[in-house]
């Protein structure tokens, strides 16, 4: 794990450090406990995508990382989020599939890992296949978290997990639409939380295989 969380730290992205440890060992526990893949939803530059595709690597599966590369509203020129380093000269549109390459050569885990480039809702629609574990860290507006909770919840097999980034209780703390997933997630039925580490929440599948 020495190489690999060396590889986590150096990499650019969102994911903290403790949070991203809590994240590994659910990843761990419900991928060695099915064998079964693991979905990302928000690439990025493949920060959190290296500790998911360890995870997978050790129950000798993959991790499916779905990002369209595009950057989210937050991520965008003049917003809170914006890094210049990110923008494709060319183009003028933020592409951090180079950076997310790079992140997972350095990390030496290029083969555990399937990266689709595209929009979440339209691979979640082409998608049957059950996932050990669902990680949904995509946009923040309530448009795109209720897309890829109804796309990717489904897809959590029974006994697995669904893990969800920046979940703020607090509206001073962040935005809201991760909250409203997770609290619809817990509403369902379908799910139950097992462990909470600031702003991670991990929730067990206790049903699975029906739309929430
Ligand atoms: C918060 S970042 C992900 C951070 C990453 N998990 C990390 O650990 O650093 C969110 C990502 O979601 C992507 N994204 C936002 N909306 C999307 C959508 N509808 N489909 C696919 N990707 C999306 C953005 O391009 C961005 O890279």
């Amino acid at each position: 794990m020495t190489d690999v969380f060396a590889a986590f730290e150096a990499a650019k992205g969102f994911m903290p450090v403790d949070e991203g440890m809590a994240l590994h060992r659910a990843a761990v526990d419900a991928a060695g406990g099915s064998g079964l893949p693991v979905l990302e939803v928000g690439t990025y530059c493949g920060r959190s995508t290296i500790l998911l595709a360890d995870a997978a690597r050790r129950a000798g599966t993959v991790v499916v990382t779905v990002d369209h590369h595009r950057g989210s509203e937050e991520q965008q020129p003049g917003w809170e989020y914006h890094d210049p380093a990110l923008v494709d000269p060319e183009t003028g549109l933020i592409d951090t599939v180079p950076h997310f390459r790079r992140t997972l050569h350095a990390a030496g885990l290029e083969e555990h890992v399937v990266a689709v480039v595209g929009r979440s809702p339209q691979v979640a629609a082409l998608w049957t296949q059950p996932f050990s574990l669902v990680f949904i860290d995509g946009g923040h507006t309530d448009e795109h978290a209720v897309a890829d909770y109804e796309g990717w919840a489904p897809r959590v097999a029974p006994g697995g997990v669904l893990a969800i980034h920046d979940v703020f209780p607090d509206p001073a703390d962040g935005g809201q639409a991760p909250y409203r997933i997770y609290r619809r997630a817990l509403k369902s039925g379908g799910f139950v939380e097992e462990s909470v580490t600031r702003s991670l929440r991990v929730l067990r599948c206790v049903t699975g295989g029906t739309v929430r």
